[in-house]
């Protein structure tokens, strides 16, 4: 049955939605454009906007995480069980990348004795010690999970558009603007 109004996500569950992709989209741009880093860079310049946006974004995932656990979920849109599944999955997995990749660069960036900020103010405490064998682990994970991130959200998004432009349930008007 096609859907002609479909039960939305809440305001602020769409709000933090389209923040994320947005932050996200530009952290993409930023981490791939800015100067390699290796043994004695600075973080100067376009690193700097990497390590501020990627703080940004464990602080709002903290915050949707919270949202996630009190939020009242909008009811599922009709379909096959399985398909229900794969979303459930895919939407758990994204959320365990988002918080975890980041938090291993931020590890990174205190093996290299970097001190980190929230918005360029609040001071953040070191994740791992300086020097330490885990912060150089985990920078080299955090760069080849960014790709899993990015191929799980190219899923996320071929789904959207398989809903919308195959399927014609309504599903992408769930996260839209609108009543
Ligand atoms: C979801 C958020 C993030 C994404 C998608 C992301 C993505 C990336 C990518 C793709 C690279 C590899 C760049 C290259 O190929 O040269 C990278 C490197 C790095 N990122 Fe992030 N990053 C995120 C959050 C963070 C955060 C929160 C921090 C620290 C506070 C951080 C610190 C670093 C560092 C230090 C490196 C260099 C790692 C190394 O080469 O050893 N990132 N990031
Ligand atoms: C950075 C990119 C993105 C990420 C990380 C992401 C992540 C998520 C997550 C975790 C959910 C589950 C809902 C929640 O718990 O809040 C979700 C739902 C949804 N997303 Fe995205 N999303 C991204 C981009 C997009 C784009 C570009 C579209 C549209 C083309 C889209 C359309 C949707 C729709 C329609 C839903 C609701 C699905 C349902 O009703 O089950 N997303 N997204």
């Amino acid at each position: 049955m096609a859907y002609s109004t479909p039960p939305k996500y809440d305001p602020f569950s769409r709000l933090l939605h389209w923040l994320i992709f947005a932050l996200l989209v530009a952290q993409f741009i930023v981490a791939w454009t800015m100067p390699g880093i290796h043994r004695g860079t600075q973080p100067v310049g376009l690193i700097t906007w990497h390590l501020e946006l990627g703080t940004a974004i464990v602080a709002v995932m903290i915050v949707r995480l919270i949202w996630r656990a009190v939020r009242r979920e909008p009811a599922p849109v009709e379909g096959s069980a399985m398909l229900r599944s794969v979303a459930r999955l895919t939407h758990g997995v994204l959320y365990l990348l988002l918080i975890a990749q980041p938090l291993m660069g931020w590890a990174n960036a205190s093996s290299r004795g970097w001190s980190l900020t929230l918005f360029g103010v609040i001071p953040l405490p070191p994740l791992s010690a300086e020097g330490s064998a885990l912060g150089h682990e985990m920078g080299d994970l955090h760069s080849a999970l960014a790709w899993g991130l990015l191929g799980l959200i190219g899923l996320h998004v071929a789904a959207a558009l398989y809903h919308h432009f195959v399927l014609r349930d309504g599903v992408i008007r769930r996260m839209l603007p609108g009543a």
